[in-house]
C-alpha cells in the first residue's frame, strides 16, 4: 500500500467526508424548464443572422473596393454592433455586485401548527431554489472582500409560486423605516462629486448619516464585526431580517424569522487580509462558490424558524415589527427545520444571476407581510427598480423568474412581451377562464388581521425609540479577539473621515453603546477618552460569536478549506501526494504551489506534481493553511533566498491560519522564516515525528506517522484560526 493509500484509509477523526453521492446534481423541475430555453454552443453550429440567415464571414464587414468604406448594407456587421451596443443593462442601484448558484430545498420537520405552506409542511418535497449572494455598496465589477453587508437572497420554486427570502448575513438593519433606505444607501455609496470610495463605508458621508442615526447602531456593531468579512459564502449565516407573519390551517398568525446556518460554520477574513484579495482576487467569494461547487464540495445550510405566537407579540422589550432588533435565541430558540443544497453554477452569469428580480413580496399562501414598518415600502421598491433594470414589466417571463406552476392571468402585453395569449383578456367575462381561485383550492386568501386603532400619522411604536440595548448585547457577546478587531475597525473606519465634527458624533454615540470600546476606539484616533454616560447593561447572548466555540450556530471542519502546498523541484514525493492523496478524500481542496505551472519534478526518479499556482500568481491570502515541502537539491539549498516562501509563510502566520513544513523545510522556517516564533516546537521534533502546537504542524524528513501529520493538519485547519498565537513581531 503506497503511503498515499495508508493515510487515506487511516484519517477519519477530526474530518467529515464530503458527501458526494448523496449531494449529486439532481435534475428538477426548474432545471427542465431552464434547459428549453437553453442554447447549447458546445455543439457544431454555423453563425447566422438574429433572423436565421447563416453568414459565410463575421470577421471583415462588406466595403465598397478593397480600401473601401464600409457599407451599411451589410445587415449583419450591423446587426452584430447593435446588438453589442446595447449589451448592458443598469445594474442593482444596491447589492450590485453578487453571484449565484442553483439548488434545492429538503423539509425534514414539518410546522403545521404555524403554517400550511406545502414547502414548510410536505418533507416528501424537493424545491428547487436559486441563491444570490452580494455585496451592497459597491459597483457591479468592485471587489468581493470589502467590509460590507452580505445579501442572501433565496428564490424557492414552489408548486404553489415562486417564494423569495431576501435576506442578508446580518440579522438586524440599518434602519427601522423603508422610507429611509434612500438616505443610507447614498450615504454609504461613493461620495456624490467625487465618486470615491468605491464600496467601501469607511468615509465622512457614512458615517455622518450613522452619528445621526442612533437606530443604525445595533447594525453598525454587526458592521465592524468580523462578519461583514465574510472567508466565504459558504460559512456565513442567513437572516430573513424582518418578523414575517405564517398562518396556519386554522388561520391562527404567528410571528416568525427565518435563518440559514452554514454547515462549514461561520467563519471570517482578518482585515489585512481583506484588504490585500480585494487587490488580488476581486472575484475571491466568487471564484470560492464556483470552484466548491465544480470540486463537488456543495455548500449546504439549514434553515431554521423563530415562531412567535402573535398572542404573545408583546412579550418582549422590543418591538417585533423592529428589524433593528434580534430576538435573541435564548428567548426564542431557532428550530431547524430543512436545509438548502447548492449544487449547480449557472450555465450563463447575465441570464440567471443578473437577471433574476427577486422581491420580498414574492410570499406563497401560508405566508405573509407582517406590519414592519421596513417591508412594505420595500416590497414595492423591488418591483419598482426592476421594472427599470429589467426594461418593462415582463420580466417575470425571462427564464430565471418563471415559476415551475402553471401561471394565467389578464396581464397583457408591454415592451418584451414573449408570450402569445390566446382567449379572455379582463374578469368577470362569459368564458369563466382564468378564474379566481377558492382558497381551499389553493387561491392565497390573506388572514384577516385586527388594525390598530389610532389616528393617521407619521409616528412609530414606542418601543421603536430604544437603540442601544442591543448594540451592547452584541458588544458582550464576542470574544476577547473579536472585541480587538471590532475596535480595529471602528478606528480604520473613522481613521478614514476627515470630518472632525463627524468623528466625535459617532465617538459620542460608541459611547452609549460601551464606555470601553469608545476609550479603546477615541485612544487609537488619539483622542480624549469620554467619560461613562450609561451604564452597560451586563447582559450577553451565547448565540452571536464566531470564536467561542459555546456558539452552537458555528461549526469548525477541515471540509471545504483550501490548502497550498509550496514545492521545489526536488521534494519529498511520499509527503506532497499524501496529503494531496488524503485531503483530496476529505473535501479539502489543495493546490500545489510551485516555481513554474505545470510539471515539477520530485527527488525520486519519474515522480512529479503538477502545479497549479506559480510562486508569483498567487499568495498565501487566497488559502487557509500553506504547507512547505521538503526535499534535496539546488533549490532547497537557495530556500533562505527564495522571498515569495518567506512572505508566504509569513503572511499566513501572521494571519493565524496553519503554517506546515516537513523535512529540510522545517529548518528553513525556523531559520529564514519565522525565526524565534517556532524554536521550541523545533526542539521537540524527531526526525521520524510530528509536532503541532498553535497552528503550526512540523514533520521530520523520515515521517512514519503520516496518518498522524493528516490529522494534525486538519485539526488545526478546522480550528479556522490559532487566535492564541503571538504575531505582534511578524510584518508581512
Ligand atoms: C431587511 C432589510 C433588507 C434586506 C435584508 C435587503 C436585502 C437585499 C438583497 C439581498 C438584495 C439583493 C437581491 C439580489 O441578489 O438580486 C437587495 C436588493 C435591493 N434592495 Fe434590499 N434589503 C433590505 C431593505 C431594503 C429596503 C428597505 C429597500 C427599499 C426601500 C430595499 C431596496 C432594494 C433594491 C431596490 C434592491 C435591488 C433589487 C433589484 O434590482 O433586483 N432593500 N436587498
Amino acid at each position: 500500500m503506497s503511503l498515499a493509500e495508508s493515510i487515506k484509509q487511516s484519517v477519519s477523526s477530526g474530518v467529515e467526508s464530503v458527501e458526494k453521492s448523496a449531494h449529486k446534481a439532481i435534475s428538477n423541475p426548474k432545471q427542465a424548464q431552464l434547459a428549453d430555453f437553453t442554447v447549447d454552443y458546445t455543439k457544431d453550429r454555423g453563425i447566422a443572422t438574429h433572423f436565421g440567415v447563416l453568414q459565410s464571414d463575421t470577421e471583415t464587414a462588406l466595403k465598397a473596393g478593397i480600401r473601401g468604406p464600409t457599407l451599411i448594407e451589410d445587415t449583419h456587421a450591423r446587426e452584430k454592433i447593435t446588438h453589442f451596443d446595447h449589451e448592458r443593462i443598469p445594474e442593482r442601484v444596491v447589492h450590485a455586485r453578487g453571484t449565484g448558484a442553483h439548488g434545492y430545498f429538503k423539509l425534514h420537520t414539518p410546522i403545521p401548527e404555524v403554517t400550511y405552506a406545502p414547502i414548510l409542511n410536505d418533507t416528501t418535497l424537493t424545491t428547487p431554489t436559486f441563491v444570490r449572494f452580494s455585496t451592497v455598496q459597491g459597483f457591479r465589477g468592485s471587489a468581493d472582500t470589502v467590509r460590507d453587508v452580505r445579501g442572501f437572497a433565496t428564490r424557492f420554486y414552489t408548486q404553489q409560486g415562486n417564494w423569495d427570502i431576501v435576506a442578508n448575513n446580518n440579522p438586524v438593519f440599518f434602519i427601522q423605516e423603508a422610507i429611509k433606505f434612500p438616505d443610507v444607501i447614498h450615504a454609504v455609496k461613493p461620495d456624490q462629486a467625487k465618486e470615491i470610495p468605491q464600496a467601501q463605508s469607511a468615509h465622512d458621508n457614512f458615517w455622518d448619516f450613522i452619528g445621526r442615526t442612533p437606530e443604525s447602531l445595533h447594525h453598525v456593531m454587526w458592521h465592524m464585526s468580523d462578519r461583514n468579512i465574510p472567508r466565504s459564502y459558504r460559512m456565513m449565516q442567513g437572516f430573513g431580517v424582518h418578523s414575517f407573519v405564517c398562518v396556519n390551517a386554522k388561520g391562527q398568525r404567528s410571528f416568525v424569522k427565518f435563518h440559514w446556518k452554514p454547515k462549514l460554520g461561520i467563519h471570517s477574513l482578518v482585515w489585512d487580509e481583506a484588504l490585500k484579495i480585494a487587490g488580488q482576487d476581486p472575484d475571491f467569494h466568487r471564484r470560492d462558490l464556483y470552484d466548491a461547487i465544480e470540486a463537488g464540495s456543495y455548500p449546504e445550510y439549514e434553515f431554521g424558524v423563530q415562531v412567535v405566537p402573535e398572542e404573545k407579540e408583546h412579550d418582549f422589550d422590543f418591538d417585533l415589527l423592529d428589524s433593528t432588533k434580534i430576538i435573541p435565541e435564548e428567548l426564542v430558540p431557532v428550530r431547524y427545520i430543512g436545509s438548502m443544497v447548492l449544487n449547480k453554477c449557472p450555465d450563463d452569469f447575465f441570464a440567471e444571476t443578473e437577471q433574476i428580480a427577486f422581491c420580498t413580496q414574492h410570499m406563497v399562501p401560508g405566508i405573509e407581510h407582517s406590519n414592519d414598518p421596513l417591508l412594505h415600502l420595500r416590497s414595492f421598491s423591488y418591483q419598482d427598480t426592476q421594472l427599470t433594470r429589467l426594461g418593462g414589466p415582463n420580466w417575470n417571463l425571462l427564464p430565471i423568474n418563471r415559476p415551475v406552476c402553471p401561471v394565467f392571468n389578464t396581464h397583457r402585453d408591454g415592451y418584451m412581451q414573449t408570450q402569445i395569449n390566446k382567449g379572455p383578456n379582463y374578469w368577470p367575462n362569459r368564458f369563466g377562464t382564468p378564474h379566481p381561485v377558492a382558497g381551499k383550492d389553493g387561491g392565497q386568501v390573506l388572514s384577516p388581521q385586527p388594525l390598530p386603532g389610532g389616528v393617521k400619522e407619521r409616528v412609530r411604536g414606542p418601543k421603536f425609540s430604544e437603540h442601544y440595548s442591543q448594540a451592547t448585547l452584541f458588544w458582550n457577546s464576542m470574544s476577547d479577539v473579536e472585541k480587538e478587531h471590532i475596535v480595529g475597525a471602528f478606528s480604520f473606519e473613522l481613521g478614514r473621515c476627515d470630518d472632525k465634527g463627524v468623528i466625535e458624533l459617532m465617538l459620542e454615540q460608541i459611547n452609549f453603546i460601551d464606555n470601553k470600546l469608545a476609550c479603546l476606539v477615541a485612544q487609537s484616533l488619539h483622542l480624549q477618552p469620554p467619560k461613562e454616560v450609561h451604564p452597560n447593561h451586563g447582559k450577553a447572548t451565547k448565540f452571536l460569536s464566531q470564536i467561542n466555540p459555546v456558539n452552537s450556530n458555528n461549526a469548525f471542519t477541515a471540509v471545504g478549506r483550501r490548502m497550498a502546498l509550496f514545492v521545489h523541484d526536488g521534494f519529498d514525493f511520499g509527503i506532497a501526494s499524501g496529503i494531496k492523496a488524503a485531503f483530496a478524500g476529505m473535501g479539502v481542496i489543495v493546490n500545489v504551489v510551485g516555481p513554474r505551472k505545470g510539471k515539477i519534478n520530485s527527488s525520486t526518479t519519474g515522480t512529479f506534481l503538477e502545479a497549479h499556482f506559480t510562486f508569483e500568481t498567487c499568495r498565501s491570502t487566497l488559502f487557509d493553511g500553506v504547507f512547505f515541502v521538503g526535499g534535496r537539491g539546488p533549490e532547497y539549498d537557495k530556500l533562505k533566498r527564495q522571498g515569495r516562501w518567506l512572505h508566504a509563510a509569513r503572511e499566513a502566520f501572521m494571519h493565524y491560519k496553519t503554517v506546515g513544513a516537513s523535512g529540510s523545510a522545517v529548518d528553513w522556517l525556523n531559520k529564514y522564516a519565522l525565526p524565534g516564533e517556532i524554536d521550541r516546537l523545533v526542539d521537540n521534533l524527531k526526525s521520524e515525528g510530528v509536532v503541532a502546537e498553535q497552528g503550526v504542524v512540523l514533520a521530520g524528513s523520515q515521517v512514519k506517522e503520516a496518518p498522524m501529520l493528516i490529522k494534525s493538519l486538519t485539526d488545526e485547519m478546522s480550528k479556522h484560526r490559532a487566535w492564541g498565537r503571538d504575531v505582534s513581531a511578524i510584518a508581512a
